[in-house]
């Protein structure tokens, strides 16, 4: 029987992961391509009914115009507000570079993940560029917070790569839901999601490694604390970054019951949001942050159910 490996054998292989499997923003997407040209007419860019928004009873009632208008711009918002946060990702995993001593293999795997995350921003910007849409990205409240994100590293490592996963978890299952249904989305936004999902693999695999790794030998008092803050965050997050903006649906002319409906009222995007979230509580149960409390709250909030069973393994990934 074959141990299970260890977390220098695990960073190591996420390493060669990307040394051996990554992608660049400009020579892996044939942007010029009249295949991936962006038609703001393209009835490809309607939203799938595997997306909250797309699912919803107000969206499909609309004209076909306003669904593919709207859809651009939701695919763009999405975009923008994915670079945003990877921005602040970097930024955080930068700090946190900074003060590791030589010979720590962090040091390897996190700026190889520094470097992808920059392609992801180069990627999406480029999108949001060539779609034609001034989009505004992520809430005023992320905005006016988002200079002091990165410093949380520096003072409680847990949480910022608890947050980290907040961010990562629901766009990596959005797109890998989308990419799954085989939905008739437009060929440009398909091979950015499948180049994203590649190697959003690889991110998640470590923050779950290091959260593994790291909450166990957090102060009990610590433990409980982020216990209940996990499903908080991951609710918040969702509200954050699956979900556009209030300024958004304002430009799009989205009516607010509508945005309430799509967004975790109607049983549909509820379950949506569950789903999101079921890896999440497989690594709470696998890094002791399920307690008969924390698992009330996310009851309460309305983000409990199946938990994903826990595999420790390096990467999960899709063929891009
Ligand atoms: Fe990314
Ligand atoms: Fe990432």
């Amino acid at each position: 029987m074959t141990s299970a490996p260890g977390y220098e054998e695990i960073l190591r292989t996420l390493s060669e992961g990307s040394v051996h499997r990554h992608f660049d923003a400009f020579t892996d997407i044939a942007w010029d391509d009249p295949e991936f040209a962006i038609d703001p007419d393209d009835p490809r860019w309607v939203l799938p009914d595997c997306e909250p928004l797309g699912a919803s009873a107000w969206y499909q009632a609309q004209p076909l115009a306003d669904r593919i208008r709207i859809g651009l711009a939701r695919q763009a918002n999405t975009a923008k507000v994915g670079l945003q946060f990877e921005n602040l990702l970097m930024r955080g995993i930068l700090e946190y570079v900074f003060a590791l001593p030589n010979g720590d293999p962090e040091f390897r795997y996190l700026t190889h993940e520094v470097t992808e995350e920059s392609h992801h921003t180069q990627m999406f910007q480029e999108f949001v560029n060539r779609a034609g849409v001034d989009t505004p990205g992520v809430h005023w409240l992320v905005r006016s917070v988002q200079s002091f994100i990165p410093m949380t590293v520096q003072v409680v490592p847990a949480f910022f790569f608890s947050m980290v996963l907040c961010g990562e978890e629901p766009i990596d299952h959005m797109q890998k839901t989308i990419l799954r249904a085989g939905s008739a989305n437009h060929p440009l936004m398909l091979r950015i999601m499948q180049i994203h999902v590649a190697e959003e693999a690889r991110h998640i695999s470590f923050a779950h490694e290091y959260l593994r790794r790291t909450v166990p030998a957090l102060h009990p008092a610590g433990r409980t604390l982020l216990s209940l803050l996990f499903p908080v965050m991951f609710a918040i997050a969702c509200d954050l970054i699956a979900k556009p903006s209030p300024k958004w649906a304002a430009q799009q002319g989205i009516p607010r019951h509508a945005m309430r409906e799509a967004f975790w009222r109607s049983p549909a995007s509820r379950q949506m949001r569950r789903d999101m979230l079921s890896d999440v509580r497989g690594l709470a149960h696998a890094c002791g942050l399920m307690n008969p409390v924390s698992a009330q709250l996310w009851r309460l909030l309305r983000v409990d159910g199946r938990a994903s069973r826990y595999r420790s393994e390096p990467a999960r990934s899709v063929q891009p």
